[in-house]
């Protein structure tokens, strides 16, 4: 049986790509920028797997343009880059690597949320432009976590993982997540009562239509005066525009964004002159361990698709009972 072609968008952390490589002829795109929409199309033209990362659009069209393609195993949790009814549609199973970064994107929002609370990269650029002079009462002063409460928007498995270090500082934690029956302590409230009680609130919904700018001028207003803003989800869930006039206006205290719409973000957005907003470039998963793992489950989606079998981590599961 000759291997299956398959094109790779990305070098895989080591043991996925060894994986892949033993199982497949993989054609593997070798730069750290992602293939334009030309090159994506040019080189999924005769392959049976696609391994793919959030910067590449997965849609009707690369499909099309991939006759023969089998799988698609995208190397994230999220698969909002993917077009998953197209490919259901196609009968091609998608795969996503779920769990093994829930600890990792949990650690990112909690580490936003303290330095946005604490103005932590704030006190690194004074010390650096030579403003530290002494020690003093009214330097800096951030916001504090004890006692305080964090409205948590999505309960899955991320937003879970930030309520139990939530618990362990103290801190009384609300939910809004209609789908999730009550688990940690945490309160299930709607979405108005969250944003009216939460001095934090952090974000763990997927990008849908119906979570795109669901935080926008309207919510924002309704959050809390001096309130912090945590997104580790998806960009295009917070409105910037509305959020740098929070921001600008005092209403909210300090945002942590690791996300952004568009990623990466504009040069010339005015959100990076703000000192009270700190931006990381998409960092969630950033550990060696995790992104590790993510390769790993990136490679067995894929084969398990390219021999037929059911993938581990399958997003549109239809794909195997629907006629
Ligand atoms: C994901 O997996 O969806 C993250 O955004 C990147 O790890």
């Amino acid at each position: 049986m000759p291997k299956p072609k398959v094109f790779v968008t990305r070098i895989l952390p080591s043991q996925g790509m060894r994986m892949v490589q033993e199982q497949c002829v993989a054609d593997v795109w070798p730069h750290d920028l992602p293939p334009s929409r030309e090159e994506l199309l040019e080189h999924v033209g005769d392959v049976e797997g696609l391994l793919s990362l959030l910067t590449e659009r997965i849609d009707a069209e690369v499909m099309d343009a991939a006759p023969r393609l089998r799988v698609v195993s995208n190397c994230a949790v999220g698969v909002d880059n993917v077009e998953v009814a197209a490919a259901s549609a196609r009968k091609i199973p998608v795969g996503n690597t779920p769990d093994v970064l829930t600890d990792a994107t949990a650690d990112m929002a909690f580490a936003l949320l303290l330095s946005a609370a604490r103005r932590i990269v704030e006190g690194v650029h004074y010390v650096r432009a030579g403003h530290w002079k002494t020690w003093g009462l009214r330097v800096l002063l951030g916001a504090d976590l004890a006692g305080a409460t964090l409205g948590i928007i999505g309960f899955g498995r991320i937003g879970k993982a930030v309520a139990r270090r939530a618990s362990g500082f103290g801190m009384r934690v609300l939910y809004h997540d209609p789908s999730v029956p009550p688990a940690l302590g945490a309160l299930p409230v709607d979405l108005d009562q969250l944003l009216r009680e939460s001095d934090f609130v952090s974000l763990h919904v997927p990008l849908t239509n119906e979570t795109r700018h669901m935080i926008n001028e309207v919510t924002l207003n309704k959050m809390k005066l001096g309130a912090v803003l945590v997104n580790t989800a998806r960009g295009p869930i917070v409105d910037l525009d509305a959020l740098y006039r929070a921001l600008k206006s005092g209403h909210i205290f300090a945002a942590g964004l690791d996300v952004t719409e568009p990623e990466p973000i504009d040069g010339d957005n005015p959100l990076l002159q703000l000192d009270n907003c700190i931006i990381v470039p998409h960092l969630g998963s950033a550990s060696q361990w995790t992104r590790e793992q993510m390769g790993i489950l990136a490679a067995e989606n894929l084969i398990a698709g390219l021999n037929g079998e059911r993938l581990p981590h399958c997003v549109n599961p239809e794909v195997y009972t629907r006629p």
